[in-house]
């Protein structure tokens, strides 16, 4: 059974495949041709933090591909009133045909997997955002044709969004490096995970503008995410000087990109005129979560792949 628990459980090459079935997908639904794909399957959308673009990209695209998204909410499920991981993963897997998950633990994503006999794809957790980093990754293909020697800098906390940017842009060929203050750095793990690669490949320093040198991708996230909030003041003080501005995209290399997850706070990770330069670029990444994801319930749940 295939499940998208976190980007290191998946091969170079199951990622690339996933890019271009994305690809594909983009343009049977450009050009009006029809691709349900997952005619009759239902999915279980586990939602235990907000969302926009994760709740409407995986609705609208189970719906385009001929399945039903069906939103479950924590503050709905008894879940929510401690129902364990395990009854709820044994429970579901008899309903539905794949569950998504945003939640705060990894390991009650790891959890619904182990307990469940059905796919489980990960929405986000406090440790990492696999569905985001497709659609990025997507993207940037899109706008520089390739991702192989490329260099993308992410600016800002060493959280689920750069973990996660860690392993893809490594696994595809890319080289990354970042700017953390100290304290926020990745966990050890993920930084082994990119030492491997070499030091050519591989860089965190304090210093963003030693850091966005040469970047062909500068990337940033919001300094307090969700389940943060009562940190936003300490973070605040901790993360100044952490942003996207135009003296750091003065060190990037010509026609850098600049990505953004979102949600964006002006003025704090990124100044409004960067964003707006770079906001075609910001909005088709954003776009992206729709066909990256259906790729994924494709490779997920699908019982016959399509040719691509
Ligand atoms: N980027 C992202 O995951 O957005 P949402 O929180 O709106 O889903
Ligand atoms: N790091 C952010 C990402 C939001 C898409 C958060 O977890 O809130």
């Amino acid at each position: 059974m295939k499940h998208l628990l976190k980007l290191e459980d998946w091969s170079t090459e199951e990622i690339i495949n996933t890019l271009n079935l994305a690809d594909q997908l983009k343009y049977e639904q450009k050009h009006g041709i029809e691709h349900k794909y997952l005619k009759g399957k239902t999915l279980g959308m586990i939602f235990e933090k907000s969302s926009t673009r994760t709740r409407v990209s995986f609705e609208v695209g189970m719906t385009q591909l001929g399945g039903y998204p069906l939103f479950l909410s924590s503050n709905d499920l008894q879940i929510g009133r401690g129902e364990p991981v395990e009854d709820t993963a044994r429970v579901l897997s008899r309903f539905l045909d794949g569950i998504m998950i945003r939640t705060f633990e990894q390991s009650e994503v790891e959890a619904l997997a182990q307990y469940g006999s059905i796919p489980i794809i990960n929405g986000l957790t406090d440790y990492c955002h696999p569905c985001q980093v497709l659609a990025d990754l997507m993207t940037i293909r899109e706008f520089k044709g390739k991702l192989e020697g490329l260099k993308m800098c992410f600016i800002g906390d060493g959280n689920n969004m750069m973990n996660s940017l860690i392993v893809g842009a490594l696994s595809t060929g890319m080289s990354f490096s970042a700017a953390c203050p100290e304290g926020y750095m990745p966990p050890e793990h993920i930084l082994e995970f990119g030492k491997k690669y070499g030091k050519d490949k591989f860089e965190i320093v304090t210093d963003p503008i030693e850091a966005a040198r040469n970047a062909d991708v500068v990337y940033t996230d919001v300094w307090a995410s969700m389940g943060q909030e009562e940190e936003k003041k300490i973070r605040e003080a901790a993360f100044a000087g952490y942003q996207i501005n135009k003296e750091l995209m003065a060190v990037t290399n010509s026609e850098c990109m600049v990505l953004h997850c979102l949600p964006a706070h002006r003025g704090e990770e990124i100044t409004a005129d960067v964003f707006e330069e770079h906001a075609n670029e910001i909005f088709e990444e954003a776009e992206n979560r729709l066909h990256a994801q259906k790729a994924v319930l494709v490779e997920c749940m699908a019982d016959e792949k399509p040719e691509h």
